[in-house]
């Protein structure tokens, strides 16, 4: 049960994002007043538009970089009544983050450590840092939990992850900034208002995406990479998580730190249905949900994709409170839904 807020204000970065404007409208719902900075590089601002038709209330937005130092010092001077940071602003493309790592260390660390040095002049504040399932690596057990090992990273984004996973676990020991961690597993879907969803640039590099794009005419056919990995037919296994929850995830964190009901300085939840899929699983999910037949193709395996991930749920839901409700064939029907909407 998310308690009521009295219009406290909550700033959420990249909150014109995918897993960010779902998480505005989960925060606008829950009464919270929510100011976004975005810098639009992955992003629109016609998804503000998207927000305010769901819930009717226009969130402030400053359209800026974080790799500003002295910007990000201005905005909190400017709006020194947040005390709580929903942190997503990053880049997330793992190939491209090998091909151009120091464009993911400037991007998604130093922009992290201008703000944790704004927040710990704050006599008190939240912060709720957007991780992944990724720092898992190649897990050795299935479902995975949150003391699993963390491997070394396979990309500069995974890097960056796992980096600022540590960097925030430092700077909450010395000072008055309480955090929570959210490990995402493969977050899918779109809201069920079809006003806002996944807005990939170019080609998907995800597999949901690329299905609904096929699936609508725009990608010739899917690429499968690989049916030759040990698993029940053959093809990797992820769980697939839909937006729409991991929202839901943030607020219900958000909330447990204002309530100071976190048990430590910082916390970390694996955030996924606690059940894995094979792609070809959500091939046929598709299928089903969309009457169609899917044009793919199995071909190689894609280089750093690993075996098998899901997630065990037990913390989130004994500890965090939180559960996801929706399933597979809902994140896959909302976002075929989503999709046919924006090429309408
Ligand atoms: C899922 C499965 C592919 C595309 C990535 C990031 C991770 C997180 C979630 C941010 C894999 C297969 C995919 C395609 C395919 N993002 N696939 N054909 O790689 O599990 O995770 O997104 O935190 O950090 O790494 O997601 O959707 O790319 O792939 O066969 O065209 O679908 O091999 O098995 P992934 P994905």
């Amino acid at each position: 049960m998310l308690l009521k807020n009295n219009k406290m204000k909550v700033l959420v970065t990249g909150g014109l994002g995918f897993i960010g404007s779902h998480t505005v409208v989960a925060l606008q719902n829950e009464g919270f007043e929510v100011v976004i900075i975005d810098n639009l590089s992955n992003s629109s601002e016609e998804v503000l538009k998207g927000i305010v038709a769901i819930t009717g209330k226009t969130p402030l937005f400053e359209k800026m970089d974080l790799r500003d130092k002295s910007a990000v010092a201005d905005f909190f001077k400017k709006h020194n009544d947040v005390s709580g940071v929903i942190h997503f602003a990053a880049s997330k493309a793992v190939g491209e983050s090998v091909e151009q790592p120091l464009l993911y260390y400037e991007n998604n660390i130093s922009t992290l450590v201008y703000l944790l040095q704004q927040l710990q002049e704050k006599p008190e504040a939240h912060f709720i840092f957007s991780s992944s399932c990724t720092v898992y690596g190649q897990a050795e057990k299935m479902p995975i939990t949150e003391n699993a090992s963390i491997q070394t990273a396979m990309s500069p984004y995974g890097n960056t992850k796992q980096i600022g996973e540590e960097i925030i676990t430092d700077v909450t020991k010395v000072t008055n900034i309480n955090a929570i961690l959210l490990r995402y597993f493969n977050p899918i879907g779109a809201h069920p208002s079809t006003q806002i969803g996944e807005l990939p640039i170019g080609v998907p590099q995800n597999l949901v995406p690329f299905i609904t794009q096929t699936g609508i005419g725009l990608r010739k056919e899917l690429s499968v990479y690989g049916n030759d990995y040990p698993t029940s037919d053959g093809t990797c296994i992820r769980d697939y998580i839909h937006v729409v929850d991991l929202a839901r995830a943030h607020v219900v964190a958000l909330q447990r730190l204002i309530q100071k009901k976190n048990l430590e300085k910082i916390e970390t939840f694996n955030l996924g249905t606690g059940t894995g899929s094979t792609v070809l699983e959500v091939i046929k999910t598709f299928e089903k949900v969309s009457g169609k037949d899917l044009p793919y193709k199995i071909v190689g395996r894609r280089e750093g994709d690993i075996t098998s991930a899901y997630a065990n749920t037990d913390k989130a839901n004994d500890i965090l409170g939180w559960k996801s409700e929706l399933t597979l064939e809902d994140g896959i029907a909302s976002a075929w839904k989503w999709e046919q909407k924006i090429r309408s």
